[in-house]
């Protein structure tokens, strides 16, 4: 039972210097916060600002938080209402920018 508890340290202390770490590695290389946005020209402020910020993993994160609050307007809106892939490249459907300017993105 000792050794079982003293284990269970063990990989929480090596658990949250991982934790510790990650914000640390994320500043230094956007590239280790998931990578860069597929996008080089963008037609959003939003995804722009986010891609430059942060890289794909921001992207992600600002989009989340938009579908949550547009949600609101359009309770059925779905990541796969506008984009037919999630990931590497995120492709499009045909309306998804008027959709997302319709919805009051910029
Ligand atoms: C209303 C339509 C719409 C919805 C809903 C939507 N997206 Fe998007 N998304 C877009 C458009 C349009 C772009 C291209 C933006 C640009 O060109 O500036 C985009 C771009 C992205 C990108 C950038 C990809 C890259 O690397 O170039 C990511 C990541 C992304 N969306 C993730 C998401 C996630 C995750 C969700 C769900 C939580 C989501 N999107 C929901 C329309 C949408």
């Amino acid at each position: 039972m000792k050794k079982f508890t003293i284990s269970m340290l063990v990989v929480g202390a090596i658990a949250l210097c991982g934790v510790a770490m990650s914000p640390l590695t994320a500043t230094a290389d956007d590239d280790a916060a998931g990578g860069k946005c597929f996008r080089t020209k963008f037609d959003t402020t939003m995804t722009k600002d986010a891609c430059a910020k942060g890289g794909q993993g921001e992207a992600k994160k600002v989009w989340k938080a938009f579908v949550t609050e547009a949600k609101k307007t359009e309770a059925t809106l779905a990541c796969k209402t506008c984009h037919t892939k999630m990931g590497p490249e995120f492709p499009l459907e045909k309306d998804a920018l008027d959709h997302y300017k319709k919805l009051g993105g910029k």
